[in-house]
């Protein structure tokens, strides 16, 4: 959460950070701001709001900066407000930071500070941090280096900051633990980002700095160093993106941009890996650790959101096709408990983000008690990738909308993959079964192009429903967790109530809510809990419910029961859940989209949930 950018050079910083600014937005928007120094002045802006808001405040002002950094936020300590904005400044003024995280001792340290008579101008973490630094800098007489190692040694938490000083006019001094920074490398030039997105741009060589790394940069000069001031040769990678994958290419919104790029998303994701023709899937990451992955005691999926759901999808297809016991756990839930994990247990861990920080201490936990971490991310070079013992990326390419969709999708494709690859080597699949799902996960990318031509209409279901208070998404087996991920959805971008349920647990309670104005969503496509899943429609219309159906063409039992519907192609019950979703994406498009939502910034949220 929180997106920060920083630039050195010699082009004018601000309207690289600006753009910077607009494309991580995505990561928080309830204020933003920018610092930038020149000749020894540092000057100060920002605003409660989204980036166009600062945005409007600029005009007419002087900016003239070749070094600067910039900020937008997702509070944490304190309300949105212009005061609570970064960059923040120091007591003295000399210095501007901005952070990404939360510092978890900051109340100990602001006493020691407010027993020394600072004051506060914030409700931050981060300004206690910075006026922490600058303390110890004016005590020790030291630099601002030597003295923010020192301050880091001290803090307990989660921080990606960037620094500026008044008597340091070309320098930006960074530092990162649990929270991203990637540094672009240009020709007399350097772009700090939370991500890729607003260095893509301009340079292709970046470096991804890692925990407890300190980063000075000018823009001639690239100093990485640890915690205690050795020198850290930088690793350049080249990134391995286009421009074009990080802007809407003349969709309304990256969501509905994002959903229609699922035929292609899945298609990569299949590319190289998967020949049904000669009956192969070779993913590097599978293939190399296939003794250890198919003799798991057991395996343990974390993840949060929208990657929890498809580790629900995963346990059902893991356990029914390779026969493992499968627990599927709440990263959130797993870090703070006292979980039981042993040598031969294998760990899955699911994120688009590959930074969401609740999975990432869990998984550090877990590979502290042995286990062996097998990632499905997709942010290339991510902290969740990294740290996995080996993994498969989804390939899904920058998603940008904070509602997740087509990293699902892909997230789907791969633990499909990962099942069918480890059941063959296992022998719990039939050879027959083994190919026949291999052709419809081929034919998958072919199949969500025929949903997307149909999009329109549920544009019109859309309008029908967008004012209900309340919604309910049910599903058996294999489209449970679509009825979970469906209700998901439709909560973040159209901030209507919505419950995911098994359908039969309806009965046990969720039942009492259906009246004449309750919308229930049914996911009933042709699989082998059709029968059941069309008794549960029959209880629903007996209580007046208004049942919206997506179901398999050609079923006249499930129309005959529903309001309105919307079909999709038959598929095997496996392969389905990566086919419902699409349906349910588009109908929470166009409730939100029809509500007047911001449905790429929805309130409240962020993109990358980089806090606990
Ligand atoms: O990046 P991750 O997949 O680790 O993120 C997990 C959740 O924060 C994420 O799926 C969240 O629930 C999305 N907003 C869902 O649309």
């Amino acid at each position: 959460m929180c997106g920060i950018v920083g630039y050195t050079g010699t082009r004018q910083a601000y309207p690289v950070i600006l753009k910077g600014l607009k494309r991580l937005e995505y990561r928080g928007y309830d204020s933003s701001g920018v610092a930038l120094l020149k000749d020894g002045k540092l000057n100060v802006y920002k605003k409660k709001g989204k980036v166009a808001d600062l945005e409007e405040t600029m005009i007419g002002k002087v900016l003239d900066a070749h070094v600067g950094i910039g900020h937008t936020r997702w509070a944490t300590h304190g309300e949105p407000s212009d005061r609570n904005a970064h960059p923040h400044s120091s007591a003295s003024g000399k210095l501007a930071m901005i952070h990404n995280g939360i510092i978890e001792n900051y109340a100990l340290i602001k006493q020691e500070l407010l027993n020394k008579g600072y004051t506060f101008t914030s409700d931050t973490d981060t300004e206690v941090l910075l006026n922490f630094i600058e303390d110890i800098q004016k005590n020790n007489n030291s630099t601002l280096e030597e003295a923010l190692r020192i301050a880091l040694k001290r803090v307990s938490g989660a921080y990606c900051i960037l620094l500026i000083e008044q008597d340091n006019p070309d320098t930006i001094i960074a530092a990162r633990k649990g929270s991203p920074l990637v540094i672009g490398i240009g020709k007399g030039e350097h772009f700090l980002a939370s991500d890729a997105s607003p260095i893509i741009e301009y340079t292709k060589e970046v470096v991804y700095v890692n925990d407890y790394e300190l980063a000075i940069v000018k823009p001639d000069e690239l100093i990485l160093k640890n915690l205690g001031n050795e020198k850290i040769t930088p690793y350049i990678t080249k990134l391995d993106m286009e421009l074009a994958a990080i802007e809407k290419g003349g969709y309304d919104h990256f969501m509905l941009k994002e959903i229609f790029e699922q035929p292609s998303t899945i298609f990569d994701c299949l590319r190289g890996r998967l020949d049904a023709k000669e009956g192969t899937i070779r993913m590097s990451g599978i293939d190399h650790n296939i003794d250890q992955l198919m003799n798991a005691n057991r395996i343990m999926i974390l993840a949060c959101g929208t990657s929890w759901h498809a580790g629900l999808a995963a346990e059902y297809i893991i356990e029914e096709l390779c026969r493992i016991p499968v627990e599927v756990e709440y990263a959130s839930e797993f870090r703070y408990r006292n979980p039981i994990v042993n040598k031969g247990d294998v760990i899955i861990a699911i994120s688009q983000s590959g930074e969401t920080a609740d999975t990432l201490v869990a998984l550090e936990k877990a590979k502290e008690n042995g286990a062996f971490i097998f990632g499905v991310v997709n942010a290339v070079g991510s902290s969740i990738a990294r740290i996995s013992n080996a993994g498969a990326y989804t390939h899904a390419g920058p998603e940008i909308g904070v509602a997740s969709t087509k990293a699902f999708t892909g997230q789907l494709a791969v633990l499909m993959m990962m099942a069918l690859s480890i059941a063959k080597h296992k022998g719990t699949v039939s050879h027959e079964r083994y190919h026949s799902l291999l052709l419809e996960l081929e034919e998958v990318p072919e199949k969500i192009n025929a949903i997307l031509k149909n999009a329109s209409a549920l544009k019109v279901i859309a309008e029908k429903y967008k004012g209900a208070s309340d919604f309910l998404f049910l599903g058996r087996g294999y489209n449970f967790p679509i009825a979970l991920e469906g209700a998901l959805k439709l909560k973040e971008i159209s901030y209507i109530h919505a419950e995911g349920y098994p359908a039969a647990e309806m009965k046990h309670g969720p039942i009492a809510l259906v009246d004449e104005n309750l919308p229930v969503v049914f996911i009933a496509t042709k699989d082998a809990y059709h029968e059941k899943i069309v008794s549960n429609m029959q209880e629903i219309k007996a209580r007046k419910g208004k049942i919206i159906s997506i179901i398999t063409e050609g079923d006249t039992t499930s129309t005959e029961l529903s309001n309105d519907y919307f079909a999709i192609p038959p598929a095997d019950e496996l392969i389905a859940p990566i086919l419902t979703v699409i349906p349910l994406q588009l109908l929470s498009y166009y409730v939100g989209t029809a509500k007047g939502v911001d449905v790429d910034k929805p309130r409240n949220l962020a993109k990358s949930v980089t806090v606990e």
